[in-house]
């Protein structure tokens, strides 16, 4: 079933755990987030960056997913990401997403709230959860995927706690995106979490806190964020290199056997979608945190 973006998150607030949001951008990660969450029970949010419009038009995977969601057993919250263009979130509301994030990050203070404030307005009128970032990841989702490194090279700035409160009261938003030290894309070192500005954040505010940039963070790193109140992981890169990577080994394993194989496309789909399957069950049993099935 559908689910709305504030009730998905509240359910993640009530279990202590976060839940899975996964990028839309091609079917094989579609397919394997429905599944493995129909198949363990844990709500997941499929998400569409405006960045990846170029490799999957919104016309397309808004209602092949909304469609999918409503048919399923699962909770699925279906959320447009990284959103920076009022008319593209307008669209998407029109096609019946249940939440929208509206990053207004690189823009000055004043005017990341003037504009978080009219996605509010227009998210209200769908009864849509609205979720905005504070503090910059640097890097930007759908740009080049090896830009991550670490968050000081990729430019991050740490959300201000005191800042965030501000933030959370002049905008109504649901959810809070806030920067503590992932960055988006692939990193070159371990991650360094900074859990003090997550925790002064916390402090502060009482809205579900999502981690952007999470792909890449030990298990260890997201139990640690979770039990400090993320309620909301986005997860794309490794899922996508991981599955790249399987697609490259069934070339290789074919070629082995014969110089001149013939590579369709549909022998590097199932792989894929296989490794996607594998790469999502593993996250969304780690974010659920030893909280039961929800479903
Ligand atoms: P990764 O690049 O770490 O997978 O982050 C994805 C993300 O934050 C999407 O908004």
């Amino acid at each position: 079933m559908l689910v709305n973006l504030r009730d998905i998150c509240a359910i993640a607030e009530q279990n202590n755990m976060a839940i899975a949001a996964v990028n839309s951008a091609s079917l094989e990660a579609i397919r394997a987030a429905i599944e493995v969450s129909e198949e363990t029970g844990y709500p997941i949010i499929i998400q569409h960056a405006e960045g990846h419009e170029q490799l999957v038009p919104l016309k397309y995977v808004g209602p092949i997913v909304r469609t999918l969601a409503e048919r399923s057993s699962a909770q699925i919250c279906l959320n447009l990401d990284h959103c920076e263009h009022l008319s593209y979130a307008q669209r998407a509301l029109d096609l019946g997403f249940t939440g929208v994030m509206f990053d207004g990050s690189a823009l000055p203070y004043e005017q990341n709230v003037e504009y978080s404030q009219r996605v509010a307005d227009m998210c209200a009128e769908y009864g849509a959860g609205l979720e905005c970032e504070l503090g910059s990841m640097g890097s930007r989702e759908g740009g080049e995927r090896d830009e991550g490194g670490t968050a000081e090279e990729a430019g991050a700035i740490y959300t201000n706690p005191d800042q965030a409160k501000d933030f959370v009261e002049a905008t109504g938003l649901d959810i809070l995106a806030c920067s503590f030290g992932t960055v988006h894309g692939i990193y070159k070192g371990e991650p360094h979490l900074n859990f003090d500005v997550r925790t002064e954040i916390r402090k502060r505010v009482k809205v579900p806190l999502v981690m952007h940039g999470g792909s890449g963070v030990s298990d260890e790193d997201y139990v640690k964020a979770i039990n400090a109140g993320i309620r909301k992981v986005n997860y794309y890169t490794y899922g996508a290199k991981y599955a790249g990577e399987a697609a490259c080994r069934e070339i290789d394993s074919k070629r082995a056997k014969s110089d001149s194989a013939i590579i369709y496309w549909h022998d590097l789909t199932p792989v894929a979608y296989e490794s996607f399957k594998r790469t999502f069950e593993h996250v969304v049993k780690v974010f659920a945190n030893g909280a039961n099935p929800v479903a």
